[in-house]
C-alpha cells in the first residue's frame, strides 16, 4: 500500500458568485521514496488539492479520501492532523511568510521544529538549525540564524522554510513551488538536498511546480492538472515522450527546454486562458483551447482512462537503480482522442539539442538516455 493514497478528492468553496469547484475528483498515490510531480497552469487546483489534505484550506467543502499510512487525513481530528504536520508530513509553501512566525527568529523556529520531534539538547538543535541554513545556501548561517523572517529576503525565507521542513526528516514532504523564488544555483542545491533526504529517509515527495525541468529531473510520476482535474498521469518518461493529452503537449511546448533560455528557442504558449471554475465549459474543460477539438469533446467529459502504450518496444533501459525502475504502467489520460491521433511529443529531439546546448543538466539527464524518442 502506498504511503499516501488519495481517492476522489473534491474541494469546493462557496463564494459570492456561487460554488467554486477547485478540485473535482482527484485520485493519486505516492509511495515511500517516490516523487510525484504535479504540474498545471496557475489556478488549476494544485495548491488547494494538497493543502486541503493537510487541513489548511479554510472554509472549504472537502470530500473523498486521503489515506496516509492507512489513516484518512480528511476525517482525522484536527489535533492529530496538526501532530502529523509537525512530525511526519513536512510542507514547503509558495508563500513562506504564511508559515514563518513573524515574531520569532528563523533559527528559533527551526530549532523548535527539531525539538518537537527529537529528544536532543537545545544547543544541539540550534547547531542543527545553523547547519541546515548553511545547507540551503544561506551564507553566514551562524549570524543569520538570529534574524527575524522580515530580515530575510523572499528567497531566503523560502530556504528557511525548506530547512525547517527538512529538519523533520518527514515521511511525506509536500513542496509547493519550493524553488521558484530561488536563483538557478540555489535551486539546484535545494533540489539536491531534497533528493538526499529522500534517499536517506525514504521520504515520499509531492512536488508542485511550473518548472517542467525540475519535474524531469526529480519526479518518478507526473500528474497534469487542468481546471481541478487530473487530465493525464504517467511516469515522467512517458509524460515527456509519449504524452497523450493535448494539454500536456501544450504545457511542454510552452516552457523553455532549459533554465538558460537558448537563443532562438521558440516557445509556443497554449492559446487562451484556463476557464473560470465557476463557469466550466461543457464536456472536456480544455476543449475551447484544444487544437484537436472534436464534437464529442463539447458534449462529453472524457474519463481518465488507461492509454494503450504505443511504440513502447525497444525502449532503452533507464539509467536508475533497479528498485526505481518501475514498469511504465499506469499511464492514464482524460481525452477522447485515440493515442495515435496525437502523435509524438513536440519536437523532442530539438528540445534535447537545445537543452544540451544550453548546458543545463536538468532536462538533459532524462533526455540523453532516451535518445530520439
Ligand atoms: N479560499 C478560497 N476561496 C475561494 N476560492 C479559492 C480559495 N482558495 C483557492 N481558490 C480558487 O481555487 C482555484 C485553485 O487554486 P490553487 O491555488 O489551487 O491554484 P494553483 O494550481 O495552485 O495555482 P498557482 O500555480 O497559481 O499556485 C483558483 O481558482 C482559486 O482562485
Ligand atoms: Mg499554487
Amino acid at each position: 500500500m502506498a504511503l499516501l493514497e488519495v481517492d476522489d478528492l473534491q474541494v469546493a468553496f462557496d463564494t459570492e458568485d456561487g460554488r467554486l469547484r477547485a478540485v473535482r475528483g482527484l485520485s493519486f498515490s505516492v509511495e515511500a521514496g517516490q516523487t510525484l510531480g504535479i504540474v498545471g497552469e496557475s489556478g488549476s487546483g494544485k495548491s488547494v488539492a494538497t493543502q486541503s489534505m493537510v487541513g489548511l484550506t479554510r472554509g472549504a467543502r472537502i470530500s473523498g479520501r486521503a489515506l496516509f499510512d492507512g489513516d484518512d487525513l480528511l476525517t482525522m481530528a484536527p489535533e492529530n492532523l496538526r501532530a502529523l504536520r509537525g512530525n511526519q508530513i513536512g510542507m514547503v509553501f509558495q508563500d513562506p511568510l504564511t508559515s514563518l512566525h513573524p515574531q520569532y527568529t528563523v533559527g528559533w523556529q527551526i530549532q523548535e521544529a527539531i525539538l518537537a520531534h527529537e529528544q536532543i539538547r537545545k544547543g544541539e538543535a540550534r547547531k542543527r538549525a545553523v547547519d541546515l541554513l548553511g545547507q540551503v545556501g544561506i551564507s553566514q548561517p551562524e549570524r543569520r540564524v538570529d534574524d527575524f523572517p522580515h530580515q530575510f529576503s523572499g528567497g531566503m525565507r523560502q530556504r528557511a522554510m525548506i530547512a525547517m521542513a527538512l529538519s523533520l526528516s518527514p515521511r511525506l514532504l509536500i513542496a509547493d513551488e519550493p524553488t521558484t523564488a530561488l536563483d538557478v544555483t540555489v535551486q539546484a542545491q535545494v533540489l539536491e538536498l531534497m533528493k538526499k533526504l529522500q534517499a536517506e529517509y525514504g521520504t515520499a515527495l509531492i512536488l508542485i511546480t511550473h518548472d517542467l525541468g525540475v519535474v524531469a529531473d526529480m519526479a518518478d510520476d507526473v500528474l497534469v492538472m487542468y481546471a481541478g482535474r487530473a487530465v493525464e498521469k504517467a511516469d515522467r518518461r512517458t509524460l515527456y515522450y509519449r504524452q497523450h493529452h493535448p494539454y500536456s503537449k501544450g504545457l511542454l511546448a510552452s516552457v523553455p527546454a532549459s533554465a538558460a533560455h537558448a537563443p532562438g528557442e521558440r516557445l509556443i504558449p497554449i492559446a487562451g486562458q484556463p476557464p473560470s471554475l465557476l463557469h466550466l465549459p461543457s464536456g472536456c474543460a480544455f476543449h475551447p483551447r484544444c487544437p484537436y477539438v472534436m464534437d464529442v469533446c463539447v458534449s462529453e467529459t472524457p474519463e481518465l482512462l488507461s492509454v494503450p502504450s504505443i511504440a513502447s518496444e525497444n525502449r532503452p533501459s533507464e539509467n536508475r537503480p533497479a528498485s526505481e525502475n518501475r514498469p511504465a504502467g499506469g499511464h492514464v489520460s482524460a481525452c477522447h482522442l485515440p493515442p495515435e491521433a496525437v502523435g509524438p511529443s513536440p519536437d523532442a529531439e530539438s528540445r534535447r539539442e537545445r537543452a544540451v546546448a544550453a548546458g543545463r543538466s536538468t532536462p538533459v539527464a532524462v533526455l540523453q538516455d532516451e535518445g530520439a524518442a
